[in-house]
């Protein structure tokens, strides 16, 4: 945000943050006390999105009108913690669906103003980079970051809590978009990630499929070439009518997709001299990744901070934490803060 609004007041050590998320279909919301994680909670509507194999953003936004007010009564009961207690209400205002995040931030703002407190607006992608805090609260910069989404893919050092650059990134689609594409192709349903995962533990890493970039392509990854080299794969086989493993693909599929993912991180690490790695975003939730990262880096001497699995997916204490970041800072929104479909990495 360009505008700072000050708040004299808010200077506590370790605040009392609400954060709410509705950038797509998960309404969340989440109470921390300094990096504390006290309470976390979803509502999600992914089950009412799987029958139309995808996100329809009015309905994400009607499901979020819903269930708004009854997923931050039950953040802040569960938290055991008043409304008038808080510090500080963090919100999600981009990037993501706009309808959607504009519950959250009408909702946060509403919150905001009828308790006086400062109301703090959270870039979803820092979010996600911010989830790490909480697994451990003696995290500090410098770290670097394998943030793999739904909407971005990307190596980043994070050099001050606030200022983060980006070595790189993906060329055209996402890890979690390309997951999502293959599980279309295998007749998965939404979201791909998970039932991708599933499968390929049955299968075998014996399709031949594309590695990206190997080498070259500095911090780059480009997932296109992947996806069609899939579709090609299956499409020859069902026209030749030859026998073909869909738990063979999503495996195949899985290590070309992820273990580039693991070696670039732990280059970055090196290159860079940081001692310490983290990653977020809903992909870190796969199994095979978070074991292969966890492999990489205790072979590389480095040390690993993983968020927890419901912590990687979409959710509000990654956002109240990135709001932590922003209180430390002093950066606070005005009232007049709108929601962003797109916003910047950096
Ligand atoms: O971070 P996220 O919840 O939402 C965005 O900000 O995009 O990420 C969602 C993405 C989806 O593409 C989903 O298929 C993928 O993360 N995902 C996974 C897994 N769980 C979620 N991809 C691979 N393996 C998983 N277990
Ligand atoms: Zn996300």
């Amino acid at each position: 945000m360009t505008t700072k609004t000050i708040y004299p007041g808010a200077r506590k050590d370790e605040p009392l943050i609400l954060g709410i998320e509705s950038s797509c279909d998960e309404t969340a919301a989440a109470v921390i006390r300094g990096r504390r994680l006290l309470s976390d909670e979803i509502i999600s509507s992914a089950n009412i999105q799987a029958q139309f194999g995808g996100v329809v953003p009015e309905i994400a936004s009607r499901a979020h009108t819903d269930a708004v007010d009854e997923v931050v009564s039950r953040a802040l009961q569960a938290a055991h913690v008043q409304k008038e207690e808080l510090d500080a209400v963090a919100v999600t205002y981009g990037a993501g669906l706009l309808g959607a995040l504009l519950v959250g931030v009408s909702f946060a703002k509403g919150l905001a103003y009828g308790l006086n407190k400062p109301l703090i607006a959270v870039n979803h992608i820092r979010g996600h980079l911010a989830a790490a805090y909480l697994e451990d609260p003696a995290l500090e910069p410098p770290f670097v970051t394998l943030l793999a989404s739904g909407g971005h893919t990307a190596v980043l050092v994070t050099e001050t809590p606030t200022r983060f650059r980006c070595l790189g990134g993906t060329l055209d689609d996402a890890a979690g978009e390309a997951f999502d594409k293959v599980a279309r192709i295998l007749s998965l349903p939404y979201p791909g990630g998970p039932h991708v995962e599933a499968l390929a533990r049955e299968g075998k890493n014996c399709v031949p499929l594309p590695r990206m970039l190997k080498g070259e392509g500095g911090y780059h990854f480009s997932y296109s070439g992947l996806k069609t080299a899939v579709i090609n794969y299956v499409h020859t086989k069902q026209q030749r009518g030859e026998e073909w493993s869909a738990a063979d693909v999503a495996c195949s599929f899985q290590h070309a997709a992820l273990d580039i993912l693991v070696k670039k991180t732990v280059e970055a690490a090196r290159e860079t001299d940081c001692r310490t790695v983290t990653a977020g975003g809903g992909v870190i939730a796969n199994g095979y990744l978070r074991a292969a990262l966890t492999d990489a880096c205790c072979a590389a001497g480095l040390r690993l901070v993983l968020p927890a699995k419901r912590r990687c997916t979409d959710n509000a204490a990654m956002i109240a934490a990135e709001g932590l970041v922003q209180y430390r800072a002093g950066n606070f929104a005005p009232l007049s803060l709108n929601a962003q479909a797109y916003l910047p990495l950096e």
